[in-house]
């Protein structure tokens, strides 16, 4: 199952746009969370004291991690989320508070290292940005931190498109190129999978 994490808020999105043309590249179900439209409880001190309690007596089926279970449980993750203020909108830090529940997306070693519970292999991280000064440290670098140090999913990629509200700019171009970059990609992915699975076959060697 892909999990698709929605941040985009805009009817018209073109950050959902490009997070469609890289889900229609797998035929695989996908999940949708679209987090507009979510009521995130507050992580308030009531919330978290309970969520302690639980998490102390392994009570990982409490609906309070339903979020947690899934992101854990996916096979493969896309999240698309607007540059926002440097960084995604505030859905998507609520929504990374819900899922990192220790025990189930990941566990601490006793030296405080966290160690990756999670099944994904591969994360998309999709973006679109309305200037060309689009800095990592907050948006997709913040992710990655968390996917390959947290969550343990070892391949996570970045697939953005900037600089679409500059004056003069094309941005039908710009995401017409970047759906071009997707379909690009993925084709040579399949390519390098079929590679493996003549090598598996024993069927020659394409090296
Ligand atoms: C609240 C808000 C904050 C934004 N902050 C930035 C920003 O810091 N840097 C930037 O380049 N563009 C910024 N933009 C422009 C968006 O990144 C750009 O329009 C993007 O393509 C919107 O994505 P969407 O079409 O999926 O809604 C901001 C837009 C909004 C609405």
């Amino acid at each position: 199952m892909i999990l698709f994490i929605n941040a985009c808020v805009r009817k018209d999105s073109r950050t959902r746009r490009l997070a469609d043309a890289l889900l229609s590249e797998w035929n695989e179900p996908v999940t949708e969370l679209r987090l507009a439209d979510i009521d995130f409880p507050v992580t308030s001190e009531d919330y978290l004291s309970r969520r302690d309690r639980l998490t102390a007596a392994e009570k990982f089926s409490d609906p309070m991690f339903d979020w947690a279970n899934q992101f854990a449980a996916a096979d493969r993750i896309v999240i698309a989320a607007p540059h926002w203020d440097l960084s995604f909108p505030a859905s998507l830090k609520q929504y990374i508070e819900h899922i990192n529940v220790v025990g189930i997306t990941f566990i601490y070693t006793p030296e405080g290292i966290p160690q990756g519970l999670c099944r994904a292999k591969e994360l998309y991280y999709v973006s679109t940005a309305g200037g060309n000064y689009v800095p990592e440290e907050y948006g997709f670098g913040y992710v990655e931190a968390l996917a390959r140090n947290f969550y343990g999913i070892p391949v996570v990629k970045k697939i953005q498109a900037a600089g679409l509200d500059i004056d003069g700019a094309d941005p039908e171009q710009i995401l017409k190129e970047t759906m071009e970059q997707i379909r690009e990609e993925q084709n040579r992915q399949k390519g390098d999978a079929d590679d493996v699975v003549c090598l598996a076959d024993g069927a020659g060697s394409s090296v």
